[in-house]
């Protein structure tokens, strides 16, 4: 009897576990991005199940993708050179990213034969260099009319990839944008029911809460819970799934950096000390990579806080805040506990050895 019980409650745990993943692949991503000069070659794609390579910008006046020669070298051998690894791994072709132009995409969005234009060179990129989707990082969209005319912009461009779909006997392109951490900005919000419907899914960028050169003050820049304020990924993943979007089709993005901060004072060196600005150049941005090795030579110890979610170290006046090991395990286990489409990692050259990767792929569950 007692045996009948048990396989009987081992038969419901199956049941529950095949629901919750039938049809739908957890999404392990990862950007690359042409900036860092990390060759294409030494990406480990087996530690992923999509890579996206960033970033396409558009023309300012045909608003169609117009590549660099060098990245244009780059991009039509990223899905062949990723694929080497790993056959089964899916390629999409980002577009904009942090320092694209925004009037040139407010312009875009605005227009239906810009948008056309946009489209049908997106589409024709992607099939040309073996991409199997395409994603939108326009993240300084700011004003209604943007918001708005972004949500036109997804329909058309859904209906443009069915379409082509259908005339070419081609698989479909996924479809996706990059997303701030919550919809919600000053006096708008971003056009949530399009991208429910039009969109396979988001990535939600959930860090550069704080930085040492917006603010004196150390802190955790990829906080995951926050409770004195709403700078969380936590409240932000809340807002996208309260204002319309499911849970299923957020994947929550991971940075694989962290900042360095001055300290004030060497003595106090806790989340919220007083700072005096980045301690590096280039805005206290520090790769994980970087961190380890800065970690090994002074002999900093990593220590971890769980408010926040996040670890730091410091030695004399330098203040890190970073996510190590333990930090990604804990937000992948969050993001699966959340029933998340999964996480994507902001980025691949940035992790050391492939320690923050693996540690991310295995999806280890964590009670916390
Ligand atoms: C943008 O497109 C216009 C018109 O097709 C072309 O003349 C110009 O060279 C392009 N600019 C760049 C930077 O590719
Ligand atoms: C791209 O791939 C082609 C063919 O495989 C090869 O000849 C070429 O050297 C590659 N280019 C780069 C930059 O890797
Ligand atoms: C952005 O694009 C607009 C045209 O859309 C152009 O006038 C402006 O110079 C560009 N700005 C930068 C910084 O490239
Ligand atoms: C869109 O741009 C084209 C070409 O510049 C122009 O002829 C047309 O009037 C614009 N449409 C709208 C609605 O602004
Ligand atoms: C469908 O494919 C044909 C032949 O390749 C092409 O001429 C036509 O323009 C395509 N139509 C659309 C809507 O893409
Ligand atoms: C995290 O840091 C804050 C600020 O220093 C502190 O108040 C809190 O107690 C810490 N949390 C844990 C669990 O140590
Ligand atoms: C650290 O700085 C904070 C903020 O100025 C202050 O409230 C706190 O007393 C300081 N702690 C120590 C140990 O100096
Ligand atoms: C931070 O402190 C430094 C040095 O005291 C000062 O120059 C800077 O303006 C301050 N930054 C902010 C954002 O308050």
């Amino acid at each position: 009897m007692v045996s009948k019980i048990i396989i009987f409650v081992f038969h419901i745990l199956l049941c529950l576990e095949f629901r919750l993943t039938k049809g739908q692949t957890r999404i392990k991503a990862g950007y690359w991005y042409s900036g860092s000069n990390f060759p294409v070659a030494n990406i480990n794609s087996a530690l992923f199940t999509h890579l996206i390579c960033a970033f396409a910008p558009v023309n300012s006046t045909s608003y169609q993708l117009s590549l660099s020669a060098s990245d244009e070298e780059h991009f039509s051998n990223f899905t062949n050179t990723v694929k080497k690894k790993n056959p089964s791994v899916t390629t999409l072709l980002s577009i904009g990213g942090g320092g694209a132009n925004y009037s040139t995409f407010s312009s875009m969005v605005s227009n239906s034969s810009y948008r056309k234009s946009f489209i049908d060179s997106s589409i024709k990129l992607s099939r040309l260099y073996g991409f199997q989707g395409l994603d939108l990082s326009w993240v300084s969209a700011s004003t209604s009319t943007d918001m708005s005319n972004m949500g036109v912009l997804f329909e058309e461009w859904k209906g443009a990839i069915d379409l082509e779909s259908r005339n070419s006997s081609q698989t479909r392109l996924f479809l996706t944008a990059a997303v701030p951490y919550s919809p919600n900005l000053d006096s708008t919000r971003y056009p949530i029911d399009y991208m429910q419907h039009y969109l396979n899914w988001v990535h939600v960028l959930a860090y550069d809460f704080h930085t040492p050169t917006r603010l004196n003050f150390t802190g955790a820049h990829a906080a995951l819970y926050d409770p004195s304020s709403t700078s969380n990924a936590d409240y932000g993943i809340g807002t996208w799934i309260n204002g319309g979007l499911s849970a299923n089709k957020i994947v929550l993005s991971l940075p694989f950096y962290g900042y360095a901060w001055t300290l004030v004072n060497p003595a106090n060196n806790s989340i919220g000390a007083p700072a005096s600005g980045p301690a590096i150049t280039n805005g206290g941005d520090m790769s994980f990579k970087d961190i380890k090795d800065y970690i090994s030579t002074s002999g900093a110890k990593v220590m971890y806080n769980a408010t926040y979610v996040v670890n730091y170290c410091s030695t004399g006046t330098s203040w890190i805040g970073f996510d190590d090991v333990e930090v990604v395990k804990i937000k992948v286990s969050y993001a699966k506990k959340s029933n998340l489409l999964g996480y994507c990692v902001w980025q691949v050259s940035h992790d050391d050895n492939w320690v923050l990767s693996q540690a991310a792929a295995s999806w280890i569950w964590i009670l916390y």
